[in-house]
C-alpha cells in the first residue's frame, strides 16, 4: 500500500541575526511531529529554512561592510548549524535567495498581476525600519512602533498591492467553520480584528531598497517580504518549476507551524494567495506562543535572547529539546528559566528516566548475569504497569494530533514514574535473595524492560539522540523499535540480554543564566 503523505513546515527564520531559543523551539516542535509521523509510517516532507530579503538585512550588511549576500550566507549557515545541533530531521532547508525560489516567486507575482489580483498604487503610512512595517496612526503605541517601541517615520511610495477583499468571506469561513486554525480560540479574534472591519489590500512591493526579488515587469520594485516568504511553502515543492516536482505529491501542507506574531499572515494572507492561485488550502495552521525572557517576547530586535548554541553545547540537544517541548503548551507563552530547565533535566531525565534504565539493567546483570531466564511468574501488581504501558501509544496519539506535545510527554513520564513505583512495590532486591523467587524476579525485570522499551520508543521523536542508547542497554534490537510494537507488551525476547552503559543524563548543578 502506498504510504500516506505528510507535509509539515516551520516559518522560515529571518537572517537578520542569529536565531534564539524562541525560534529554535519552533523547529524542534515541528521536528518532533515529523519524526512521530515517520514512525507512524507516513511519507513525511519536513521543510524549514531562512527568509533572507529586506531592508533590515541590506542595512545590517552595510554596517558590517559586506554585501547582503555575504551577510545572509553567514547567518543562514549559522541557523542551519543550530538546527543540526538540535538534531532536526528536515528534508529541505530552503533559502529565499535560492535561484529556483526567486524565479518561482517572480512567476507567482506575474501570474497574480496578469489575473488582476495585484495592482499598482501608492502606500502612505508610518514606517518602522527595523520591523519593516507600515502602521497607521491608531496602531502606534505612544506614537511609536507597536512591535519594537522604536520611532516611526512618515513615508509614501509607489507600490503594488494584493487585493484581499474578494477572499474575505471564504477566509472567514475557513477560520470559523473549519479546523484549520489550532488553537481554534484565536479565530474569532482574527475575524473581529481584521476581517470584520474590512480586509485592507496588502502592500507587496518596495522601491526604497534593492535587496529583494525584482518584479520582472517593473524593475524599480522589489517584491516585499511576505509574498516572497510565504511562497517558500510551495516553491520548495517545485511549484511552477520544471526542475523538481514534489508538488503533486505533498501539497496541500498538512501542518504549518508558526508563532502568534505571524499568525495573521498565515491565517489570512497565505490562504488568500492560495485562493488567488486556485490551489488547495493547507489543512492546519498550528500557532504557538512565545518563549519570553524577563516578561518580554524573546527577540533579536529587543536583544533579550538566549543562545541555543551555548545551551546545546552545554547540556546536549535532547535535554534542551525535552525542556522546551515539556514546558510550552501550544498557544501559551512560557518564560525561559535556566533554573527550571536544570530542575527538569535533573528530576525527569537524570532521576526518573535515567535511573529507571540504569537500575533495571544493573539488576538484570546482578541477579542473572545480564540475560534473563525464560521462566515467568506473574502477579496482580503487574497489571497496572502493563496496562498503562500498552495503552500509552493511543493516549499520546490524541495529544500529538492536537499538537499538544507537552501533554504527550507528561503521559509518557507517567508510565516512567509508574515503573519506578513498581520497583518499590515489587522489591526485586528481596526477591533476589530467595532462590525460589527467580521466576517472579525475571517477570518483574522483564516488565520493567518492556515498559522502558515502549516509553522510549515513543520518546524517541522528542529525544532522538539518547533513546537509541537506551535500546542498546535494554537489549532491544533495532527492528523491535517500531510504532506498531509500541502498542504491544511481550515484544523483547524472553531471554533478553542487557548491556550496561554510561549514565544517559548527568545530574546538573545550577549554573548562572547563560546569555
Ligand atoms: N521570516 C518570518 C517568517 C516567514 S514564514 C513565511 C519570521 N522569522 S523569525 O525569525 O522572526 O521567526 C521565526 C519563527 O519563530 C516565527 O514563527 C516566529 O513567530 C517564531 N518566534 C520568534 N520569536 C519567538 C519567541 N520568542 N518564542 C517562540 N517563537 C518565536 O517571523
Amino acid at each position: 500500500m502506498e504510504k500516506q503523505k505528510y507535509y509539515i513546515t516551520t516559518a522560515i527564520a529571518y537572517t537578520s541575526g542569529k536565531p534564539h531559543i524562541g525560534n529554535t523551539y519552533e523547529v524542534v516542535l515541528a521536528d518532533a511531529i515529523a519524526r512521530y509521523k515517520r514512525q507512524q509510517g507516513y511519507d513525511v516532507f519536513f521543510q524549514t529554512g531562512t527568509d533572507e530579503h529586506g531592508q533590515k538585512i541590506e542595512l545590517k550588511a552595510e554596517e558590517a561592510g559586506i554585501t547582503p549576500k555575504e551577510f545572509v550566507d553567514n547567518v543562514s549557515t549559522e541557523i542551519k548549524r543550530i538546527w543540526d545541533l538540535m538534531n532536526t530531521s528536515y528534508d529541505k532547508f530552503i533559502r529565499t535567495t535560492d535561484a529556483d525560489h526567486e524565479a518561482q516567486v517572480q512567476k507567482i507575482f506575474k501570474k497574480l498581476y496578469d489575473q488582476g489580483d495585484i495592482y499598482k498604487g501608492y502606500y502612505e503610512g508610518l514606517y518602522c525600519t527595523p520591523c519593516e512595517s507600515f502602521f497607521t496612526e491608531s496602531q502606534l503605541v505612544d506614537g511609536k512602533c507597536p512591535d519594537c517601541g522604536r520611532p516611526v517615520t512618515p513615508a509614501k511610495e509607489e507600490a503594488y498591492f494584493f487585493k484581499l477583499s474578494p477572499f474575505a468571506d471564504r477566509i472567514e469561513k475557513l477560520l470559523l467553520e473549519t479546523d484549520y486554525l489550532q488553537p481554534r480560540t484565536r479565530a474569532v479574534e482574527l475575524v473581529n480584528n481584521f476581517i470584520k472591519p474590512g480586509l485592507e489590500d496588502l502592500c507587496i512591493s518596495r522601491t526604497t531598497f534593492k535587496w529583494g526579488i525584482p518584479v520582472t515587469f517593473d524593475d524599480k520594485h522589489v517584491i516585499y517580504v511576505w509574498v516572497d516568504a510565504l511562497s517558500n511553502y510551495i516553491s520548495a515543492l517545485g511549484y511552477l518549476n520544471d526542475k523538481y516536482d514534489d508538488f503533486d505529491r505533498f501539497w496541500p501542507a498538512d501542518l504549518h507551524m508558526v508563532a502568534k506574531d505571524i499568525m495573521r499572515f498565515h491565517a489570512i494572507i497565505w490562504p488568500a494567495m492560495l485562493m488567488a492561485l486556485d490551489l488547495p488550502l493547507p489543512k492546519h495552521l498550528a500557532v504557538h506562543g512565545w518563549i519570553t525572557f524577563n516578561g518580554q517576547k524573546m527577540s533579536k530586535s529587543i536583544g533579550n535572547v538566549v543562545d541555543p548554541m551555548v545551551l546545546g553545547e552545554r547540556y546536549g540537544a535532547d535535554a534542551i529539546r525535552y525542556h522546551i517541548l515539556r514546558e510550552m503548551a501550544l498557544g501559551a507563552d512560557s518564560s525561559f528559566s535556566n533554573e527550571i530547565m536544570i530542575n527538569r533535566i535533573n528530576s525527569d531525565l537524570a532521576n526518573d528516566l535515567g535511573n529507571l534504565v540504569s537500575r533495571t539493567v544493573a539488576m538484570v546483570e546482578k541477579y542473572f548475569g545480564g540475560t534473563l531466564p525464560t521462566e515467568r511468574e506473574s502477579a496482580p501488581v503487574d497489571d497496572e504497569l502493563i496496562n498503562m504501558a500498552t495503552s500509552l501509544r493511543e493516549k499520546i496519539a490524541e495529544f500529538m494530533d492536537e499538537t499538544q506535545l507537552n501533554n504527550a510527554l507528561a503521559e509518557i513520564f507517567k508510565v516512567i514514574s509508574r515503573a519506578n513505583k513498581y520497583i518499590d512495590e515489587t522489591t526485586p532486591w528481596i526477591l533476589g535473595k530467595d532462590e525460589s523467587k527467580k521466576a517472579r524476579l525475571a517477570s518483574v525485570l522483564y516488565n520493567l524492560l518492556e515498559a522502558i522499551r515502549i516509553s522510549t520508543t515513543l520518546l524517541s521523536c522528542f529525544m532522538p539522540t539518547t533513546m537509541p542508547k537506551v535500546w542498546e542497554q535494554i537489549g532491544a534490537d533495532k527492528e523491535l523499535i517500531t510504532y506498531e510494537n509500541a502498542g504491544k507488551f511481550n515484544v523483547l525476547p524472553l531471554d533478553v540480554t542487557v548491556h550496561k552503559g554510561p549514565a544517559l543524563f548527568l545530574s546538573l548543578i545550577h549554573i548562572s543564566e547563560p546569555t
